[in-house]
């Protein structure tokens, strides 16, 4: 069977490729991560998007006990920087996450640099524009199960 991952995308992400393109760039994310999904066949790759806190948690506690979830990608946007709720969902859940973003948010404002959620998640890419997507999904491919 082929491993499946999911990608949650948090805050402002669907307006990534209209949004401040000197940082995000310029192409959507929609069609980026649709072409990921065609040039990795050999996962199932899905992903939500939501621009509220709660709905991520609700998202996390959905999918985080799926056995045949290997990974979960999660760009928390903004709410990285914020949210000692998602990190509470995360630590909460089975399924192994992958903190991810598109800018190196340690190049940028200082508040950028402090993650809640990274102590609880399996590791951080971060800085790769929109390839930080398929890095992390990568990594979820090597990882051993039962986790
Ligand atoms: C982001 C970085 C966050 O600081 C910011 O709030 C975002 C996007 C990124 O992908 O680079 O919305 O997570």
């Amino acid at each position: 069977m082929k491993p499946e991952i999911l990608i949650i995308n948090g805050p402002n992400l669907n307006l990534v490729g209209r949004r401040e393109p000197g940082i995000y760039g310029s192409r959507s994310l929609d069609e980026y991560l649709d072409e990921l999904a065609r040039l990795m066949p050999e996962v199932k790759l899905t992903r939500l998007q939501s621009n509220h806190e709660g709905d991520i948690i609700d998202m996390l506690h959905e999918n985080g006990f799926d056995s045949n979830l290997k990974g979960i990608v999660l760009n928390a946007g903004a709410y990285t920087h914020t949210s000692l709720a998602i990190a509470d969902a995360i630590a909460a859940i089975n399924v192994p996450v992958v903190e991810v973003h598109i800018s190196n948010v340690h190049a940028r404002e200082e508040i950028r640099h402090h993650s809640m959620i990274s102590p609880v998640c399996r590791g951080v890419i971060a800085g790769f524009g929109l390839d930080s997507y398929r890095l992390a999904v990568e990594a979820i491919k090597q990882f051993q199960s039962p986790e």
